[in-house]
């Protein structure tokens, strides 16, 4: 079995982080959320392991390299524009050859690992002959396709499944007016190569690109056995800030503590606190679960819950808490930030220059909440 990561997209909702940065690198507890993705194929025994890549391939390259450090083998597979996800099946077929695999959207975050869901996979392939891309003769295999389903508040903005009183999957539509259930396709999906022909076989959607859930409910359509699983335990699409800060806050929640940075004796770490090696505290508090990343320096300062801060911050006469901090931050004098992701080296500084006024150098599309 082979791992698909689609991490091509351009992350318009995260700007302007993702004017610099991909949106599958921003970290959640200091590790870029691809690297979870990868760590959970790996662990799942699956070393062979496409990326497709978009605009932002030099960076991605950069960051997960050969995959040795995964244990893994990766290869680069290149979308020149965002025409679906489908279509990275389409491009990556010659990659995946025959082989079942599994299809992970590189900014899902899942608690759940792959195990259960690949186990399942096996042992309903156990008995059933090999998958055939001849979908006319599939009478004996096991499901082309096995999707993973959760009950979500709004449905509209997900690929939906409609499931018939048997609990089996009639229906797929991707981001319906009219939901017909509230179960949202999570992003994480297992395939025999007979999704090749049902990739080939689909039109473009209204937004123009090729609809994985097109392909499923083409398969479907062809009296293919579709197969699904319901999600046990959280599942985030991090595309935008707060589902972002909620991953963070999730992972953090059972972060294995540890330090292994100085911690003078003015300073104190509260609960589930992780202090990489290099961090320095100097008559501060943390309060976990958080996390303090190599070279950073926390001054007279508190850093409360749910807070990850990067390598290499420095956090002076501050107070921090439910926030993500990346590489090089600086923040000086800030009474309490929250709720807040900050970009590689910015700056929050406040400053007793006159007259008393704020005063900002904002990216495009930079947002501010003033107290
Ligand atoms: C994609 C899929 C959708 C799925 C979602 C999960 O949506 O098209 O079916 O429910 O991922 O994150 P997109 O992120 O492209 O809007």
């Amino acid at each position: 079995m082979k791992g698909l990561i689609l991490s091509g997209g351009a992350g318009t909702r995260l700007r302007p982080i993702t004017h610099t940065s991909a949106k599958q690198l921003v970290p959640v507890a200091n590790k870029p959320i691809l690297f979870y993705g990868i760590e959970d194929m790996a662990a799942a025994g699956i070393t062979e392991i496409g990326i497709i890549v978009g605009a932002t391939a030099p960076e991605i390259e950069m960051a997960v390299g050969d995959g040795s450090d995964f244990g893994v083998s990766i290869t680069y597979l290149t979308q020149d524009e965002p025409l679906g996800l489908a279509h990275c099946v389409l491009i990556a077929q010659e990659f995946l050859g025959d082989d079942d695999f599994v299809m992970y959207l590189g900014d899902n975050m899942l608690q759940q690992g792959l195990d259960g869901f690949i186990d399942r996979w096996r042992t309903m392939h156990a008995d059933s002959r090999p998958p055939s891309l001849d979908v006319s003769n599939r009478s004996n295999s096991g499901p082309a396709a096995q999707i993973l389903l959760t009950p979500v508040p709004e449905p509209h903005r997900f690929g939906v499944a409609e499931l018939d009183a048997a609990g089996h999957v009639v229906r797929l539509v991707e981001k319906p007016e009219d939901p017909p259930s509230d179960l949202a396709l999570v992003g994480v999906y297992l395939f025999s190569s007979a999704i090749h022909e049902a990739v080939a076989a689909i039109e473009p959607s209204d937004r123009g690109e090729l609809e994985i859930t097109d392909a499923i409910q083409w398969l479907i359509d062809h009296d293919v056995p579709v197969h699904h699983d319901l999600l046990d335990g959280w599942w985030l699409d991090t595309g935008k800030k707060d589902p972002l800060l909620e991953s963070n806050r999730r992972v953090l929640e059972s972060i294995e503590p540890r330090i292994d940075g100085d911690v003078d004796e003015n300073s104190t770490v509260d609960g589930r606190v992780v202090i990489e090696a290099g961090a320095r505290l100097i008559n501060a508090e943390v309060r976990g679960p958080a996390i303090i990343g190599r070279g950073s320096t926390i001054t007279s300062s508190y850093i409360g819950p749910f807070t990850a801060i990067a390598a290499n911050c420095e956090v002076i006469d501050s107070e921090i808490d439910q926030s993500v901090i990346m590489e090089g931050a600086r923040i000086l004098s800030v009474p309490r930030l929250t709720d807040s992701l900050l970009g590689r080296d910015t700056e929050v500084v406040r400053s007793t220059r006159r007259p008393h006024a704020t005063r900002v150098m904002l990216g495009d599309h930079s947002a501010v909440e003033l107290a």
